[in-house]
């Protein structure tokens, strides 16, 4: 079966109200099988029945967690390319994903949900999406210990965070400094004791929040270029 055919006939099973959830369960296996090659992303992102099929899944509250775990790591991988972003915030990702992570109390599905949450976070449709479901309070409200989050959920909600205040400037800056020291305590946390990525991630958020050297002026100027490794 050609690609395409394999992916119309998987977006199908996805959108079939009836089907089992064994079949919904094997199709989004297959899907994030498919997106773990390079070659595939694009083309899976392409489809808007699929990006749709996928956020479906992890908004029902009957799908089986194994699909909720392989449509999350479909998602990730399709929100990887930038201009998929949008679709996802115009398809409705945002508040399925938040709804995961206030809750969903299973292992796994904070740390994965907030996996997606970073990348969609960087994008210019971003920050209203995430304004209507109180989107950084949930994240500052992760990097809270109290909360018992896991460190991986902790340093996705630096890298969401940052994302969001380089997609959104001033106002998201403003919002983030507004949480007051309960976010600056953790997000130092995290730029102290994370990992060398999580580190870096939450310095340089550290760096924005406290006005940089000579202040935030937007992401083309001032901010610390971060790579990733
Ligand atoms: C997903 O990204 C790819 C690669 O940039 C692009 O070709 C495709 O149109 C995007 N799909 C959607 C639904 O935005
Ligand atoms: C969490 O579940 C409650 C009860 O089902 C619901 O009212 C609330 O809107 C949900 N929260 C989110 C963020 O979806
Ligand atoms: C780093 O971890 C140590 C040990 O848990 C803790 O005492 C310290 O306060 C943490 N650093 C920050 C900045 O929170």
């Amino acid at each position: 079966m050609s690609t395409r055919g394999l992916l119309d006939s998987l977006s199908h099973v996805l959108l079939l109200s009836s089907a089992s959830p064994a079949t919904v369960q094997s199709a989004a296996a297959t899907l994030y099988s498919l997106l773990v090659v390079d070659d595939y992303r694009p083309i899976i992102g392409a489809k808007r029945d699929i990006v749709y099929a996928l956020i479906n899944i992890i908004r029902k509250e009957n799908s089986p967690p194994r699909s909720i775990k392989d449509a999350l790591k479909a998602l990730f991988g399709i929100s990887l390319y930038p201009l998929n972003r949008t679709t996802m915030i115009e398809l409705g990702v945002v508040p399925a994903l938040f709804s995961l992570v206030v809750n969903d109390s299973r292992v796994g599905v904070v740390e994965d949900s907030t996996a997606v949450i970073a990348q969609v976070a960087g994008c210019d449709e971003s920050w209203g999406a995430f304004q209507k479901v109180s989107g950084i309070g949930v994240l500052v409200d992760l990097l809270d210990h109290e909360t018992g989050s896991s460190n991986r959920a902790r340093e996705n909600s630096v890298a969401g965070l940052l994302s969001l205040v380089l997609s959104g400037g001033h106002k998201v800056v403003a919002n983030v400094q507004g949480m007051g020291s309960r976010a600056l305590d953790g997000i130092a946390d995290v730029a102290e004791n994370g990992s060398s990525k999580g580190k870096n991630k939450a310095n340089a958020l550290l760096n924005i929040l406290n006005g940089g050297s000579g202040g935030f002026r937007g992401p083309r100027f001032d901010v610390p270029q971060v790579h990733s490794s």
